[in-house]
């Protein structure tokens, strides 16, 4: 499976979705999941992020482990998402940025 990572946090740019051919896609208040269930590894949906969030679960970070299991979690409660809206106005501010964990809404 393909999992959103920590940079997506308060970025939300949405690219992602409109490529992604099963529709795995969830979207919560500042962040997106894939539900590892129904992604079917096609890889499209990574180079589509602006901030490098998305990563084949074999090359996500040490320290983005925990990320594994929210995307699963999510999936499960979070709305389906298929079409790119706008980023948060803020989302350039928080590119890349470090530590946004803490900021993740549920
Ligand atoms: Fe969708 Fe393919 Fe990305 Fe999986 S890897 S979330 S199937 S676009
Ligand atoms: Fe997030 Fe990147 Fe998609 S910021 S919403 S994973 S395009």
């Amino acid at each position: 499976t393909f999992v959103v990572g920590e940079d997506c946090i308060k970025c939300k740019h949405t690219d992602c979705v409109e490529v992604c051919p099963v529709d795995c896609f969830y979207e919560g208040p500042n962040f997106l999941v894939i539900h590892p269930d129904e992604c079917i590894d096609c890889a499209l949906c990574e180079p589509e992020c602006p901030v490098n969030a998305i990563f084949s679960e074999d090359e996500l970070p040490e320290d983005q482990q925990v990320f594994l299991e929210l995307n699963a979690e999510l999936a499960e409660v979070w709305p389906n998402i298929t079409e790119m809206k706008a980023p948060p106005a803020d989302a350039e501010d928080w590119a890349n940025k470090p530590n946004k964990l803490q900021y993740l809404e549920r």
